[in-house]
């Protein structure tokens, strides 16, 4: 048919715009697929199980994360039953229609979470969340808003990141994979568990020891590159309101542990995760934020 939203069994909703698509599973408004240019643009483990059915998060394409990037925090009841990066990524989220919209120059679909029965069980504080799945023509954005209602008591605290899996183009491996500007950023190690180093490089690789690279670069500049040795494509990544960036790779001995990860999956992509990690967002009752990124390639 020609609705320009397609629903599937699976609780996803494709779009396309051109030659151009784009897949967002209901699960954690999950975007698992960006084809540009008639390529694959983000990694999916084939061993994820992206229907509602399943309650894991969707190990690849762009899981949200939120209220928290990574562990919670310890020194507060408010995170004490959160999982790793929150409830976001593995909650169903809703399909808004009515406030998507599309044309020959533009898709976006518009993705709400509010809490229901299951968020409420782990996280006492009222939100809304609005997900914006923007398909322009050489670009995909993905803007993250946050609400703290108007009758909320509380002010609302949170990390927020997109947890972007970028596939590597055929051909290249990891070892190759070149990302900048992070030169003279602080960057919290976290495979070595170093605090605030200062990033002394130009350019920086994911070669590290054992091929494990997860790094928290602060304050990182809003236009961020991600490049290959002996290879001229390149993905940019421009982030808007999320200051920090995550770098992660498992690398293949790491990689073989993630149960979710088929064979040597690791092989196949980045992680470039804009985020905003510290210190915490707080929104008052009524206040809104929103962050997001643009993805786009050269
Ligand atoms: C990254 C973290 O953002 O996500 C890593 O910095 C973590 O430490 C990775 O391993 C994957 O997390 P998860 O929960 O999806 O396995």
């Amino acid at each position: 048919d020609d609705l320009p939203f397609q629903r599937s069994a699976d609780d996803t909703v494709s779009f396309t715009l051109g030659a151009s698509s784009v897949t967002v599973a209901l699960k954690g408004a999950t975007v698992i697929s960006y084809i540009h240019d008639a390529q694959e643009r983000l990694f999916v483990s084939s061993k994820a199980d992206v229907s509602t059915r399943d309650p894991n998060a969707i190990r690849g394409g762009v899981p949200v994360c939120w209220p928290v990037f990574g562990p919670p925090p310890t020194d507060n009841s408010l995170y004490a039953k959160l999982k790793q990066h929150g409830f976001a990524r593995t909650s169903v989220w809703t399909f808004d229609q009515d406030r998507s919209t599309e044309s020959n120059q533009e898709v976006k679909a518009v993705f709400t979470l509010q809490p229901n029965d299951a968020i409420r069980s782990v996280w006492t504080l009222p939100f809304a969340l609005t997900y914006t799945v923007h398909l322009l023509p050489y670009s995909l954005r993905l803007s993250l808003q946050v609400e703290n209602p108007a009758d909320a008591v509380a002010s609302l605290p949170f990390q927020a990141l997109l947890h972007a899996y970028f596939r590597l183009p055929e051909g290249v491996l990891p070892p190759q994979v070149l990302v900048s500007p992070l030169h003279n950023l602080a960057y919290n190690d976290k495979v070595t568990g170093e605090q605030k180093v200062n990033e002394g490089r130009k350019v920086v690789d994911v070669d590290g020891p054992k091929g494990e690279v997860d790094r928290v670069y602060f304050r990182a500049p809003d236009e961020l590159t991600i490049a290959y040795k002996g290879r001229t494509e390149m993905v940019k990544v421009k982030k808007t309101n999320l200051p920090d960036a995550v770098l992660w790779n498992p690398g293949p001995e790491k990689g073989k542990t993630i149960k979710d990860m088929h064979e040597n999956g690791v092989d196949s992509y980045i992680c470039l995760e804009p985020g905003l990690t510290e210190p915490f967002q707080y929104l008052e009752a009524g206040q809104s934020w929103e962050g997001g990124m643009e993805i786009s390639f050269a």
